[in-house]
């Protein structure tokens, strides 16, 4: 049977640690399905729900694996969503121990009401400081956060800030 992940999140922005992650699992499951939350399109938002899943279909095409990945949005509770599309897991990555323990609750509570496993990937080391909000922090006050954007939105993502500043 297909071994499908849901990798869920608010990607706003998108930054090369969500890509990261993806890559790597890529290497676990047949086919990764990546979940924009519908309610992580609060006011505030940088990018809109659509703006957020083309600009992860785009990136997608990048990552070079033979695994099918898709960007996907959802609403209401994760489980029901990941029961939807017949995953057999959820993939979230972690930067550190703190991200872990704040991870751990949701883990058993999906875990409770699903039976769906939940899988951790610790970010590679040289972006284990990276978030999207600090990233959009960063950038707010003119740091510089190339390295931490993908290249393909860091110009549409300055504009936003800009914007929104
Ligand atoms: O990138 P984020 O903001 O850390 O993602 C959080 C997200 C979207 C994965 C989480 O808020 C979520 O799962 N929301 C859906 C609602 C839900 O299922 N809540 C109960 C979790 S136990």
């Amino acid at each position: 049977m297909k071994k499908i992940a849901i990798y869920p999140g608010s990607f706003d922005p998108i930054t090369n640690g969500h890509l990261s992650i993806i890559q790597r699992a890529s290497g676990i499951f047949d086919e990764i399905i990546i979940a924009v939350a519908r309610n992580s399109q609060k006011k505030g938002a940088l990018f809109t729900l659509d703006e957020r899943l083309e600009q992860l279909d785009m990136l997608s095409e990048k990552i070079k694996t033979n695994t099918a990945l898709r960007a996907m949005s959802f609403d209401g509770l994760l489980i029901d969503f990941a029961k939807t599309q017949n995953a057999c897991a959820i993939v979230r990555g972690v930067r550190n121990a703190h991200d872990a323990a704040y991870e751990q609750q949701m883990i058993h509570m999906n875990r409770h009401l699903s039976g769906i496993e939940t899988v951790l990937l610790f970010t590679t080391p040289e972006l284990s400081f990276v978030s999207s909000s600090l990233v959009k922090e960063v950038a707010k006050y003119g740091g510089d956060v190339s390295a931490f954007i993908p290249e393909e939105i860091l110009p549409v993502f300055l504009d936003r800030i800009a914007e929104a500043s």
